[in-house]
């Protein structure tokens, strides 16, 4: 009796919550108050991308507690949006048009903008009215063709802050410039006549001293497109290297002296049917092994490589060296092709077919004067979407922020309810866990003034799918175990993304 009064309670607060929300975006707190707490929770993740506007706010909200008085600034999301025009829906989670998100830390509020981004593919289709070409993971009998690129950019995986502009990031494409402000869509970033319409990935990495490393891929290629950046976006220098492997490459790392790439048995197998997405044509190559190429920052040129059993992962922590050995710390998980199916189902709100992956993190140590390389599983219960101090790029780090899963969260939602903090020095996690009707997004370290590695909170949004709202939540990063120190809800839901960073005020 006592879970069904609360359970009506909570359901009240929902609705009472979203109807405060309804003259913003009528039609979305309609649909949730018709359908909210009936959904059922493989139906939980695609819920989030029902009826996404072209834009949101500004919308200001209030945090429950004070936040602390240094952690002012905004934090930048991107992530997929608008999967269906007309009649006809995206398969798949990275299919859809980016938009990117504004949450700004003022006082004890929080302002919240956010903006589809008005690629060359975007206007288009929103020119004819529907899909013109395939996706990564959905694919129309009667699609274009894809004559470069940026025709499939979407624009929708992370950001890169640069001082008055945010690049909108997709991997396989032209980064996308937006007013850091307004989040308007300004155009296409070129960085030189040599390098335009080259690909930019979706995860550079900014070492200690501000320069901006990052690498692009080429489907077919067989190459690499290396990048080294000033600060504010310069271009200092660009290189290609031969890659194995190189057919889809997600993400990379650093350290002091190198560039590590971690290359996958991923193949793109020959012919451009429509109607059979991209993903469908990556073959996972049985017992070929994952190429390691390290990259001398000074030349741009391969310095080392190294061959370590396969593995799939998406994502990288941080990497470091220790005298000659590089540290790199890489979260791996389901294979390629079960995972590419369960985010279709979850994305098409389908009962998921196979299970979701287990924990595990590894560190892949390699040896650079006997050319040995040594994995070894790091402790927590962390899954995906690592972070650290990003103040340490390239040098020893001791925690790895990430997101995992609660034993209460039904086998059949997909994505993320817990926070993880693994302690390196200590191999001990710190964990939060969200209640099991929320899917939390990336949470990412902002640090404290001062040197002090580690110190200062984790802000992340997360998604309560029974009351179709969205909250933003604010931790102290080293003690995430006791809970948010603050938190503030939307009067209204967002779709659920994948990378941000944050700009301090
Ligand atoms: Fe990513």
């Amino acid at each position: 009796m006592r879970e069904a009064i609360k359970s009506s309670a909570r359901r009240s607060f929902c609705k009472a919550a979203l109807a405060a929300g309804s003259a913003l975006i009528p039609e979305l707190s309609a649909a949730r108050l018709r359908e909210g707490s009936e959904l059922l929770p493989h139906q939980a993740f695609a819920s989030s991308f029902e009826q996404v506007p072209e834009f949101y706010g500004p919308t200001e909200v209030k945090f429950d507690r004070p936040l602390p008085e240094a952690l002012q600034g905004t934090l930048y999301r991107n992530g997929p949006a608008r999967m269906q025009r007309g009649e006809t829906r995206y398969h798949h989670w990275f299919d859809g048009d980016g938009m990117v998100h504004s949450f700004s830390l003022q006082g004890n509020a929080l302002v919240h903008r956010a903006k589809i981004v008005k690629t060359e593919r975007y206007l288009e289709e929103t020119r004819a009215g529907r899909f013109l070409r395939d996706g990564f993971g959905t694919g129309f009998t009667d699609s274009l063709a894809v004559l470069k690129p940026d025709d499939l950019n979407v624009a929708n995986i992370s950001v890169l802050p640069l001082d008055d502009e945010v690049l909108a990031l997709w991997e396989a494409g032209s980064p996308w410039q937006l007013d850091a402000d307004t989040l308007e869509t300004l155009g296409r970033k070129v960085f030189s006549p040599e390098t335009d319409r080259l690909p930019f990935s979706a995860h550079p990495r900014i070492d200690p001293q501000g320069r901006i490393w990052n690498f692009g891929y080429l489907s077919g290629s067989g190459k690499l497109v290396l990048y080294d950046l000033e600060p504010d976006g310069e271009l200092r220098r660009v290189s290609v290297i031969d890659a194995p492997n190189a057919d889809m490459v997600h993400d990379f790392a650093i350290t002091k002296r190198y560039l590590v790439f971690v290359l996958q048995p991923l193949h793109l197998q020959p012919g451009n049917a429509p109607s059979i997405p991209f993903y469908e044509r990556l073959h996972w190559e049985d017992g070929a092994p994952v190429h390691i190429l390290v990259v001398d920052k000074q030349n741009l040129q391969v310095a080392h490589r190294f061959e370590v059993p396969a593995f799939f992962a998406f994502h990288m922590g941080n990497a470091w060296e220790d005298g000659s050995a590089i540290h790199i710390e890489v979260a791996t998980g389901e294979s390629f092709k079960p995972l590419m199916e369960t985010i279709r189902q979850a994305t098409r709100a389908l009962p998921l077919s196979t299970p979701q992956a287990e924990p595990a993190t590894i560190e892949i140590v390699l040896d650079t004067i006997n050319h040995r390389a040594a994995v070894t599983r790091l402790p927590g219960s962390g899954v995906d979407f690592p972070r650290f101090d990003q103040r340490f790029t390239g040098l020893p780090t001791q925690q790895l922020f990430m997101m995992g899963r609660s034993p209460q969260m039904s086998d059949g939602v997909f994505g993320f309810n817990r926070v993880c903090a693994i302690d390196r020095s200590s191999e001990s996690e710190k964990i939060y866990d969200y209640n099991a009707e929320t899917l939390a997004e990336e949470h990412i370290f902002v640090p404290a003034p001062g040197f002090d590695q580690g110190k200062g909170w984790l802000v992340g949004t997360r998604y309560n799918w029974r009351c179709g709202r969205t909250s933003v939540s604010v931790f102290d990063a080293q003690h995430i175990d006791d809970g948010p120190l603050a938190e503030c809800h939307l009067p209204y839901s967002l779709p659920l993304g994948l990378h941000g960073q944050f700009v301090p005020a």
